[in-house]
């Protein structure tokens, strides 16, 4: 944990609207937002930036025949990873067997339906469609590995592109990747569509491999695909980030937030603005004049995780950082609420109902399901508190607070689910996901079933069920109510009361 560290010298940050890199930029939108803030900027072409770009082009399946006849054609070497942190599987091989399809349980959540249509529709999906949907692993231990990349550039763009970085001599893609492992057909297109601007830094770089944001997600995906990852690679950078010698990146602005929640002071992050994701969006690369300090998951021992070409429909298939988040969750919650100052909740207990609070995906009957929650509780005589909560963003810390006493959460698939990553190892899960009927033509990607299980993660939970909505004849969603008692019940049945009543 990064201690709580006041008085630190206020850094002057240089807020360059880059006018000078507009001028090379196509009038697109993405341009007047592209903020930076970083400590030393250099705008000018540089080379080191130049060569990467060159290299990139080279490795790229449209380098010609004559970079190749010519013996241009970069040979990177690898870089060398070392392990900072193992981590036991989230459940053992074996340990949750459903005889209808093995992948339930492990890679897709357990569906509750009293419907037995339903069921083998998901079992087929499950197990069949979508057997390969995830490659994630839940009884796969994991690695966390760095490595380090002296005069080093990397390419940094919203989800889902690839990350290369390199320099002159050694280089490795970090997250996905072109050619012959991933199947992936690349171009330098891929890295450098409209113009790139390079950012040359006089720092030493901590930067994780799924430094991803989607529009409107930012909040989401950064307790998903940052938050953990940037937890375990600051660790083995404490002293470097707090006497400055390190900092860390960050490209959106709950990125830098919740860095900033952890207790990283101000001046130890290194903050880019990407912006949001546009097919069209300026891509940046990032050199250091020094060192890029990479953070990526491994496999046992430290290998590279496998993946699977991504322009497919299996676009979830290299989601292994996500197993990060219940591994050190306890961390996260710890270091932030230590931080903030926040009492050890007197009592723990609650069951938490977020409610969607917002015109984006509602459901039709989610205040039904919430007074059939509150009957079911009544009927059981529990004791547990029930909250029901509109998740505002802004209350980062209020979230916290009411998640990390949760006995059980529920709610609809959506970012405020997310929050799940405060919640305690044994609390239970009822999560809301849709059909394909009620997905369709949704922009994004939603396969049925989408749910915060993805390929495994879900699988560190004591008790997670999902429970299907559907379309109605108007197009409206509909919890199926007699199903997600069920999964209610079941969870009441599980769960003893607690001791104490209220
Ligand atoms: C080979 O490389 C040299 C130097 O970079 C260049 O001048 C020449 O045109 C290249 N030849 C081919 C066939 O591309
Ligand atoms: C069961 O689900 C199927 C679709 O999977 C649906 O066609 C059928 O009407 C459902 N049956 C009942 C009794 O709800
Ligand atoms: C590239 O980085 C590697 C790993 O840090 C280092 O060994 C190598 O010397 C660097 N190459 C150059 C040209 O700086
Ligand atoms: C690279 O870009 C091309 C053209 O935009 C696209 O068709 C292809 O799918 C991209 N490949 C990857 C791996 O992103
Ligand atoms: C920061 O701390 C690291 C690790 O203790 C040390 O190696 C380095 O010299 C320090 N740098 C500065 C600028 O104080
Ligand atoms: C409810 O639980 C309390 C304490 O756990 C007990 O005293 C009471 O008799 C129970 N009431 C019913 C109706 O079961």
């Amino acid at each position: 944990m990064l201690p709580l560290m006041g008085g630190f010298c206020t850094w002057l940050l240089v807020l360059l609207l880059a006018a000078s890199i507009q001028g090379e930029r196509t009038g697109s939108e993405a341009t007047g937002r592209q903020l930076m803030q970083v400590k030393v900027l250099q705008v000018a072409p540089e080379t080191q930036a130049q060569h990467f770009l060159h290299q990139l082009r080279l490795e790229s399946w449209d380098a010609d025949v004559g970079d190749v006849a010519n013996g241009t054609v970069a040979q990177s070497q690898p870089l060398e990873w070392r392990m900072v942190r193992r981590f036991p599987p989230l459940v053992s091989p074996g340990g949750r067997v459903n005889p209808k399809c093995g992948n339930v349980g492990i890679r897709f959540p357990q569906l509750i339906s009293r419907n037995q249509s339903t069921m083998d529709a998901f079992y087929r999906y499950a197990c069949g469609s979508a057997a390969d949907f995830f490659i994630t692993d839940p009884t796969l231990a994991m690695t966390g590995t760095m490595a380090s990349l002296e005069q080093g550039c990397m390419n940094l763009q919203p989800w889902p592109d690839m990350i290369r970085a390199s320099n002159r001599t050694h280089g490795e893609y970090l997250y996905r990747s072109c050619g012959e492992r991933s199947g992936e057909h690349c171009s330098a297109q891929n890295f450098t569509a409209a113009k790139v601007t390079p950012i040359t830094v006089d720092e030493d770089v901590l930067a994780v491999s799924s430094l991803r944001s989607l529009p409107q997600m930012d909040y989401q995906h950064a307790l998903l695909d940052f938050l953990a990852p940037a937890w375990i690679a600051s660790n083995g950078f404490r002293k470097e980030l707090l006497n400055g010698s390190v900092k860390m990146l960050a490209v959106t602005p709950w990125q830098i937030e919740m860095l900033k929640a952890l207790g990283m002071p101000e001046d130890a992050i290194l903050q880019v603005d990407i912006g949001e994701y546009k097919a069209d969006s300026p891509k940046l690369v990032l050199c250091s004049k020094r060192s890029l300090h990479l953070f990526r998951p491994g496999g046992p021992e430290g290998r590279r995780l496998p993946e699977l070409p991504f322009r497919d429909s299996r676009s979830y298939s290299d989601f292994w950082h996500r197993f990060f988040n219940w591994q050190v969750r306890d961390e996260i919650t710890h270091a932030i609420t230590t931080f903030a100052g926040l009492k050890e909740p007197s009592a723990s207990g609650d069951i938490v109902f977020l409610q969607r609070c917002t015109d984006r995906r509602p459901i039709a009957n989610e205040q039904e399901a919430l007074s059939l929650t509150r009957t079911a509780l009544t009927a059981a005589n529990r004791s547990e508190l029930l909250t029901s909560v509109c998740g505002s963003r802004e209350d980062f810390l209020e979230q916290i607070r009411e998640m990390r006493t949760a006995r059980l959460v529920i709610g609809a698939h959506g970012g405020a689910l997310a929050n799940l990553l405060f919640a305690p190892k044994n609390a239970g899960v009822l999560e809301f996901v849709g059909t394909a009927a009620a997905h369709a033509g949704l922009a994004g990607v939603w396969p049925p079933y989408k749910s915060y299980w993805y390929g495994g993660a879900g699988a560190a939970f004591k008790f997670y069920r999902v429970v299907l909505y559907d379309a109605d004849a108007e197009g409206n969603w509909a919890l199926e109510l007699p199903d997600y008692e069920l999964a209610l019940q079941e969870w009441l049945a599980t769960e003893k009361p607690l001791q104490h009543t209220v």
